[in-house]
């Protein structure tokens, strides 16, 4: 099977690259197309033997199975662009939460699916999305599955779900490292512990939570309880940070859906201004 990615920016390269780490893509079967070739071109000296090429309709004619891995707002020319090379037995995969599939199904007659991945498969690891669409058949999803179990946990979720599920695995490394990157930065502040000292504690800690999370059984819960005896400070500590997180985490789904609601329109947009110029 040949694959085909197009947009090899930062999640589309950690997709190559976690493909082909994990030998569930050999690099001579990869084509990639970039809008700036130099960054395709990076993209193969780390990882040797992928061809790249300067035409999006290239890479979708030549793979079996399609990657569309471009921002809300490039989907509209790239869709353009491969719109009349695509088959109806190519796969068609896009990493887009706001593209809808009723919308990709309508543009491109293909058998698509939305998987939001995660930049945890760098290290082969964290949930996959799963959406398959309504041409899937069960063979094909199940496909679809093996392939994510490569590089991560696939997990189905409704396209309703999308926007939650994708902050808590997608976006979550980055808000829990700046939650964390923002502990660092109050011990140091409040405590006078020199930066080096809280920030290699905190990354040792995170390391080992997840572990004990992944490979000792414990679960949030009893990681909570464990810690955190009767009348010791960890309890004190975490009644304040219920206090502290629980209006904060609110107003996060809150803004990322607000955000969410805006690329979706847009899209939408984008789609019937090009179906008025037909
Ligand atoms: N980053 C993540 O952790 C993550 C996680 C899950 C989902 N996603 C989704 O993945 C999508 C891409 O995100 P990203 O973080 O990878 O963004 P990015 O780093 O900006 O990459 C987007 C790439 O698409 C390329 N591109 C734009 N228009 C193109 C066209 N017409 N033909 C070919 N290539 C084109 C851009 O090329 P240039 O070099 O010219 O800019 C850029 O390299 C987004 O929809 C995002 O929501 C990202």
């Amino acid at each position: 099977m040949k694959f085909g990615f197009i947009g090899t920016g930062s999640m589309g390269s950690n997709l190559v690259l976690a493909f082909v780490h994990s030998y569930a893509m050999q690099p001579d079967r990869i084509i990639v197309s970039n809008r700036t070739r130099d960054k395709a071109e990076r993209l193969a000296l780390d990882c040797p033997g992928i061809h790249v090429s300067d035409h999006n309709r290239d890479t979708a004619k030549k793979a079996d199975c399609i990657f569309l891995c471009v921002k809300p707002g490039d989907f509209r020319q790239v869709l353009d662009e491969i719109q009349d090379v695509v088959r109806p037995n190519q796969y068609v995969i896009s990493i887009t939460s706001p593209v809808m599939i009723r919308d990709l199904e309508e543009h491109l007659d293909a058998k698509i699916a939305k998987v939001i991945p995660s930049i945890c498969h760098a290290a082969l690891s964290g949930n996959a999305l799963l959406i398959p669409g309504t041409r899937f058949s069960d063979e094909d999803t199940q496909w679809l599955y093996q392939l994510f179990s490569c590089i991560s946990k696939p997990l189905y979720v409704d396209e309703a779900h999308t926007r939650a599920a994708s902050d808590l695995a997608s976006c979550g490394p980055a808000f829990l490292a700046n939650i964390l990157e923002q502990w660092i930065q109050a011990a140091v502040k409040e405590t006078g512990l020199p930066v080096e000292t809280a920030t290699s504690l905190v990354e040792q800690m995170i390391v080992g939570t997840g572990k004990l999370l992944t490979e000792n059984g414990f679960t949030l819960q009893s990681l909570q309880d464990r810690v955190a005896v009767p009348g010791g400070i960890t309890r004190e500590g975490l009644h304040l940070l219920d206090e502290a997180f629980i209006p904060c985490f609110t107003r996060l789904f809150q803004m990322t859906h607000m955000k969410f609601s805006e690329d979706l329109r847009n899209v939408q947009q984008s789609f019937q201004r090009a179906e008025k110029n037909l």
